[in-house]
């Protein structure tokens, strides 16, 4: 069983009391009718990626957003992360315009609000996995014995408090993958996103990693992931499912763990 989550008759009830059970906060994101257009090198448009998203995401919702191959997941993604920017339309980070802001401005600000995990793990090979964790540390100036700190901690959260001094090759994918988390949390940032985070793991390792999310959300994080799979798709509190650029669905499960207060 299942509720709506865009606005309708039915789900308006279940709605109220959410967003009264939440005090009613601003979104952590929203998007407003977000286009994103592809251009051909002459000016003249390739691809309509986003045809027009509007979507609110509120803190400590684990949202699992998914849909065909080419459906425009990881271009949605890539506007939330601040990886790329709408061609038409507003996006809203916790609660601040991100279209108004310059590059820097919005770099930064990213980097304070957003850790982001990417199935590639991107992870530094000439660096040990502790050095890899302080890296988003170093850019926000934060200081060399307090960077050391931190990311020690954040390895000790994800498990792997032993392997300090390992380079990415001397660990298992799920290894890999679970220092890129630590990575986006070392931060602390006020959302967590992933690109298919499981998508290069076998599936016992890429079980792992989802349970590391689900922890995380249980501790009130809000997460938002895009997934192929459809046992993620179960266990998140709400999916949203695109299809050709649009939002085909959007739903929360019943059953899925709910968020803490
Ligand atoms: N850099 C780009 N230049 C031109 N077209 C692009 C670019 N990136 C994506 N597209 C097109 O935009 C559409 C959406 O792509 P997107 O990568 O968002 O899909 P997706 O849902 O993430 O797919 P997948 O599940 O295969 O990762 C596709 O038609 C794709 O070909
Ligand atoms: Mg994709």
């Amino acid at each position: 069983m299942s509720r709506v989550a865009s606005p309708s008759a039915a789900a308006a009830p279940a709605l109220a009391s959410r967003a009264a059970a939440s005090g009613a906060a601003p979104p952590v994101v929203e998007l407003q009718q977000v286009k994103r257009v592809y251009y051909k090198p002459d000016g003249t448009v390739l691809v309509e990626a986003l045809k027009g998203v509007s979507v609110a995401i509120r803190k400590g919702e684990y949202v699992a957003i998914m849909g065909s191959s080419g459906s425009g997941k990881s271009t949605m993604m890539n506007v939330l992360g601040c990886l790329d920017r709408p061609t038409s339309g507003k996006y809203l980070l916790d609660g601040q315009d991100c279209a108004v802001m310059n590059d820097e401005d919005l770099s930064r600000y990213r980097g304070r609000k957003i850790g982001f995990v990417f199935q590639a793990f991107n992870l530094i090979p000439e660096l040990n996995i502790r050095e890899n964790v302080e890296v988003p540390l170093f850019y926000q100036g934060v200081t060399p014995s307090e960077r050391h700190r931190r990311a020690v901690e954040s390895l000790s959260l994800v498990g792997l408090g032993d392997r300090l001094g390992h380079r990415p090759s001397e660990l298992s994918g799920g290894q890999q993958q679970r220092t890129a988390i630590a990575r986006a949390l070392v931060t602390q940032p006020a959302v967590l996103m992933a690109d298919e985070p499981t998508g290069n793991l076998d599936s016992t390792t890429g079980k792992a990693v989802l349970e590391l999310f689900e922890n995380l959300h249980r501790q009130g994080m809000t997460i938002i992931m895009v997934t192929h799979d459809p046992e993620i798709g179960r266990r998140a509190h709400r999916v949203i499912r695109l299809r050709d650029g649009l939002v085909e669905s959007d739903v929360y499960n019943a059953h899925a763990i709910e968020p803490e207060a």
